[in-house]
């Protein structure tokens, strides 16, 4: 495959895929790949979902966009549908998870601007990963993805993931803190769940209130299904000010959300923030439809059951060795032995075993199937990936 053109920004497989349907993908000779990755946490619904492509193909051929000039019905509609099912009041559509957070970031500069801040902190966690703008950038915590880049470092606080005694040491020590910015699951980070799993929620938003800081919750990629619930915040009785969210909102249609509750409702005022291509007539349709799709298919329902099957399955099938799981619903990871060399696995997994997966946090497998699995392509998960681990094991 030659990418003369492409920036080396990437190490890509030397695979492509021609076409996809549901769980699998497919090369131009008709070999399929079952998906367990779907294109990182984006095609919840599966590959070239019909609804989703009868939405594409329906706006395509009537308005594709107009700008946020005029009134766009569908992003109404899709504003609608989304904070009913994430609780909250209103939403800012952007393209990216990274431009959602950019939105989430700078709104929490206006709150503590509101209060006469000189330079405010963003309380983030180690481990994070919030995108590649640089507000967001500065926000992540993997110094390979910062380096060079000048990060605002000054602007945010780095605390442990799950730790609330350093939240507390935090609040005592700095006075200039407006927002604790944080993902229920940390995704690129290696599958981390706090150690009381999403009750850490609850009590990150108390201090939040105790503080009169904002709770921002970055739902990139644990949103829209992935963990069993529309969000995953919704497993605990936290409710954040600011939520974002991207990847599965479009199921492969490049879109991103800013929602807003309460006291974070009202920050942005016409003219305080805004994009050209925010929630197209076209991207929000696509919204639509795939919020159309979550309610009323039962597919959060089928995360779960098959979430909890895969997970448990594979920890039974190598009880023998040093492997754990971790994650919620369709957020699987898979914890081998951290003395085990993974470098090759991803590769194994696809050239011997038509498996696609990724191993995130240096010796995590990262499982990420479709909300719609059926049971037959689960089993045919936990087949190949086990039949992959116990040579290595
Ligand atoms: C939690 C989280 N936030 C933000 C991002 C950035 O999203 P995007 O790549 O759409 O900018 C990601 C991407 O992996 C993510 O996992």
């Amino acid at each position: 495959m030659s990418a003369t053109y492409l920036m080396p920004t990437y190490n890509r497989q030397p695979i492509s895929f021609t076409h996809g349907s549901g769980s699998w993908l497919y090369t131009k000779d008709e070999t399929p790949y079952l998906d367990a990755l779907t294109g990182i946490a984006v095609c919840g619904l599966g590959h070239c979902h019909p609804k989703v492509t009868e939405a594409i193909q329906q706006q395509a051929a009537t308005l594709v966009h107009t700008s946020n000039l005029f009134g766009i019905d569908w992003q109404e509609r899709a504003g609608e549908a989304l904070c009913t099912a994430a609780q909250m009041d209103s939403v800012f559509f952007a393209n990216s998870g990274a431009e959602a957070n950019e939105a989430a970031l700078k709104m929490a500069r206006l709150y503590a601007h509101q209060q006469g801040f000189k330079r405010p902190k963003v309380i983030v966690m180690e481990q994070s990963f919030h995108g590649r703008t640089l507000l967001s950038l500065s926000a992540t915590a993997n110094p390979k993805a910062r380096e060079g880049f000048y990060t605002l470092d000054d602007d945010f606080i780095r605390v442990p993931f799950g730790d609330i005694a350093a939240i507390k040491q935090a609040a005592k020590d700095y006075g200039d803190i407006c927002a604790i910015f944080v993902e229920p699951i940390q995704g690129e980070g290696g599958l981390n769940t706090a150690a009381n799993g999403f009750s850490y929620l609850e009590e990150l938003q108390a201090q939040c209130e105790a503080n009169n800081w904002l709770f921002m919750i970055d739902e990139v990629q644990t949103g829209n299904g992935r963990t069993g619930k529309y969000f995953a915040y919704q497993h605990s009785n936290a409710r954040p000010d600011v939520l974002t969210t991207a990847k599965g909102l479009g199921n492969g249609f490049p879109v991103g959300a800013c929602m807003v509750r309460g006291r974070a409702n009202g920050l942005f005022g016409a003219g305080s923030h805004g994009s050209t291509y925010g929630g197209t007539p076209l991207a929000s349709r696509v919204v639509h439809s795939v919020y159309d799709v979550l309610a009323n298919s039962g597919i959060m329902e089928n995360a779960l059951t098959e979430g909890q099957f895969i997970r448990k399955s594979i920890t039974d099938e190598l009880q023998q060795y040093d492997v754990s799981s971790r994650g919620a619903g369709m957020m699987i990871g898979i914890v081998l032995p951290n003395t085990m060399d993974c470098s090759q696995l991803v590769d194994l997994a696809r050239d011997e075993h038509k498996l696609i997966i990724n191993v995130t946090g240096s010796h995590v497998v990262r499982l990420l199937p479709p909300l719609n699995i059926s049971r037959h392509e689960s089993q045919q998960i936990i087949e190949r990936l086990v039949n992959l681990l116990r040579p290595l094991l």
